[in-house]
């Protein structure tokens, strides 16, 4: 039996729409309570340098208001470090941050900052969040986890989404090793980063996955089906995969 498959929805495109015009709405942390309503397990947020969504008082809304745990998304930076110090939430997921980037566009490479990444993991770890570290799945990258202590990986799903045909079918080949690596070595693999509706499902059904992050899909479709009905939507196409 495979463990339990969890949705952690990214509310980061909230946040986009509220700040197109400056002013409170729609509000993050209404969307994270009907997430979780709609069946999210846990609420992910960016905090990203530039703060182009999620901002610093997002965080500390979604941690007075949530009863599922928070995932923070956030670059290997003192200023993140400290912030996420301050709050405390259940995980924080290092990513790679590049300034005029769209979106995270590739996998941390762990490998390459192993000294850079140990004092953050640690300190985070020593303060009781849950690290995980969101890289390509690549053993190099999952070694570099190991040696860093990390709890949890988190696979960037971007190239298996923008792929079709023979190039998916070897990305989803190369997901489901880099799982199978992970769990064999006691690390809790996650995966997000462009999933949809039609791509969701050979994803979910990889047995050792844990936890998918899904945020842009979700929160694009909620405005033909609303927020409640595409969650809903998407819990139940997972649930089918696994
Ligand atoms: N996981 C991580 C680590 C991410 O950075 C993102 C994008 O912010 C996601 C998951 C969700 O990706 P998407 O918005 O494409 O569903």
């Amino acid at each position: 039996m495979p463990a339990p498959l969890r949705l952690g929805v990214n509310i980061d495109h909230v946040a986009t729409i509220r700040n197109a015009r400056g002013g409170a709405h729609p509000d993050p942390v209404k969307a994270a309570l009907l997430a979780v309503k709609a069946g999210a397990d846990g609420i992910t947020a960016h905090l990203r340098e530039d703060r182009r969504h999620i901002r610093d008082e997002d965080i500390a809304m979604l941690m007075a208001a949530l009863d599922v745990p928070l995932n923070l998304e956030m670059a290997a930076t003192q200023e993140m470090l400290d912030i996420a110090l301050r709050h405390r939430p259940h995980a924080a997921c290092i990513v790679p941050e590049k300034r005029e980037e769209r979106t995270t566009e590739g996998g941390l490479d762990a490998a390459g900052q192993l000294e850079t990444l140990r004092p953050i993991v640690a300190q985070l770890g020593d303060a009781g969040i849950r690290v995980s570290l969101f890289i390509e799945a690549d053993a190099a990258q999952i070694d570099a986890a190991i040696q860093l202590g990390a709890p949890v990986v988190e696979f960037h799903t971007g190239a298996y989404a923008h792929l079709d045909g023979g190039g998916r079918a070897a990305e989803l080949r190369r997901i489901a090793d880099a799982a199978a690596l992970a769990a064999k070595n006691g690390i809790e693999p996650h995966a997000g980063h462009g999933l949809t509706f039609d791509n969701v499902a050979p994803i979910a059904a990889i047995p050792q996955i844990a936890e998918l992050n899904i945020g842009h899909f979700l929160i694009g479709e909620a405005i033909f089906g609303g927020l409640e009905g595409s969650i809903r939507e998407m819990r139940r196409q997972m649930d089918l995969a696994r």
